[in-house]
């Protein structure tokens, strides 16, 4: 499917249907109030009729904000789809959501299809967006062009990060990541280095080691450099890319298990971003790390009441191999600051199930120490369409990990608080020089799903993409 823009009026684009979004107000004033009224259309959020023999589709919003239009450009897409039409056409709503209606229908067009012997033809190839307003607010055309294609940039790198996550942990092993990785380096210009096991060795990434040791799949430490001309700011991201996680020793539950394929999100999140801004041209040095690894069981699996040296030095006693994601982290979180000098750096995991009590499944929970670079991120990311809420840190939590043998635990003594004791267990990892510039976002909620919500169906979502990027071209505006 295409999505084109033209410098034209609405009524200068040939396709077969037009959309139309409509609130309770603009349903009042429209020439179609009479007809929308025989159909029943009311126009509460969602809400969808197709007209055939005029050649239109109707949707309702609540407003014309972004997260209304974003979701409704979703609903249009999907029901379309199911008929045998090949265009749409649409004016905008205004220059502010131009991203918006494109986010929503590129990724309320995704589907996953990978491992379906009978994929079913979709009739519609193109939407098409005129520059014309439909509330006839006049924006300057290459203001909107400009809006429109980085749209599309970052909405086809959060497909691509959903595709990535979709995977099965059979074909999405860490060595398969790391040729992802090598692929994406070809395509887009970006530097590209991978770690083996002997390599992750020779680099005492000890911690990172045990948790993979178990699995025939054997992990590996993915650097990916984006390193533009001229450059304002050098931004780390990490990414958990567990590939599969059952748990290990301390193996979990059979329900708990399934889906844990999606714990390779962080990690699939940053290729997203790598991919987005190299296509962006951001004039931001961004480079990317990415933890791969297999949580398995054989008789080489590490085990709860082990001691791991972490690749700081730092000693961790090990309670639970299931919080394995932030052993995964210290290392590499570590390698990244010994690597990179970074004004920012950034991890993003699906880290624990208590993020999700915390937050509800919708949000990404972020942490850290500097409430100014909160404020930035949540500023940044006000209309990307993502979720996202602030934990706060305390000492009293930060007792909870102590461990009698050893420097730190793996697992918090009480069950309360669990994102933030995991995000305490990271800071660890950090050094003094990078508190203030470290953030970390548990995605443990957002990033995959079962049961459809905002433009998502079942599956990966992205997140963290669209988030990022927001926030990376907030840097890139000041000088
Ligand atoms: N990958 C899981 C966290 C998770 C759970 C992500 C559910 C998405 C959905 C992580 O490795 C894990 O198992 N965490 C444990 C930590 C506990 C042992 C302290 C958890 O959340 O239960
Ligand atoms: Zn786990
Ligand atoms: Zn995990």
């Amino acid at each position: 499917m295409n999505l084109t823009l033209k410098n034209q009026p609405l009524s200068a684009i040939d396709a077969e249907l037009t959309v139309l979004f409509l609130t309770e107000e603009t349903l009042e004033t429209s020439e179609y109030k009479e007809l929308l009224a025989k159909t029943g259309f009311k126009a509460s959020q969602d809400t969808f009729t197709i007209l055939h023999e005029s050649g239109l589709v109707v949707c309702g919003v609540e407003n014309y904000g972004s997260t209304a239009l974003r979701s409704a450009a979703a609903v249009v897409v999907k029901k379309v789809k199911g008929y045998k039409y090949s265009s749409l056409k649409l004016s905008q709503y205004y220059l502010k959501n131009v991203a918006a209606l494109v986010e929503g229908f590129v990724m309320g067009a995704y589907s996953f299809e990978m491992y379906k012997s009978e994929t079913c033809e979709v009739s519609l190839k193109e939407i098409i967006f005129s520059s014309d307003d439909y509330n006839n607010e006049s924006a300057d055309f290459s203001a909107i062009e400009k809006a429109f294609n980085d749209a599309l940039i970052t909405a086809t790198a959060t497909n691509f990060t959903r595709e990535l996550v979709n995977m099965t942990p059979q074909d999405m092993t860490p060595e398969v990541m790391a040729e992802v990785a090598e692929t994406l380096a070809t395509t887009n210009g970006l530097e590209c280095d991978v770690l083996d096991e002997k390599a992750l060795e020779f680099e005492n990434m000890n911690a990172m080691l045990a948790v993979g040791r178990a699995s025939i799949n054997k992990p590996r430490l993915i650097h990916l450099a984006y390193k533009p001309d001229n450059t304002l700011k050098t931004v780390s991201l990490i990414g958990k890319g567990l590939t599969y996680d059952s748990g290990g020793l301390s193996l979990k539950p059979a329900a708990s298990m399934v889906t844990m394929k999606m714990d390779k999100a962080g990690a699939c999140a940053v290729l997203g971003m790598m991919k987005a801004v190299s296509e962006l041209k951001l004039p931001i040095e961004v480079h990317g790390f990415i933890g791969a690894a297999e949580n398995m069981v054989d008789g080489s699996a590490y085990k709860p009441d082990d001691v791991l040296t972490a690749r700081n030095g730092k000693t961790i006693e090990v309670r639970n191999t299931d919080a394995e994601g932030r052993l995964v982290l210290a290392d590499v979180l570590a390698y990244a600051q010994d690597t990179v000098t970074s004004d920012f750096i950034f991890d993003y995991a699906t880290l624990t199930g208590a993020c999700m009590v915390a937050l509800g499944p919708y949000t990404t929970g972020m942490m850290g120490h500097s409430n100014h670079l909160k404020h930035n991120i949540l500023k940044a990311n006000a209309h990307s369409g993502e979720l996202v809420g602030s934990l706060p840190f305390n000492d009293h939590l930060k007792k909870l990990i102590k461990s009698e043998i050893a420097d730190v635990c793996n697992i918090a003594s009480k069950p309360y608080g669990g994102a933030i004791t995991a995000a305490l267990f990271l800071d660890n990892f950090i050094t003094d020089e990078m508190k203030s510039k470290w953030m970390h976002f548990d995605i443990a909620g957002p990033a995959y799903t079962e049961s459809p919500w905002d433009v998502f169906g079942h599956g990966g979502t992205g997140a963290g993409v669209r988030m990022t990027v927001k926030f990376l071209e907030s840097l890139s505006e000041k000088k």
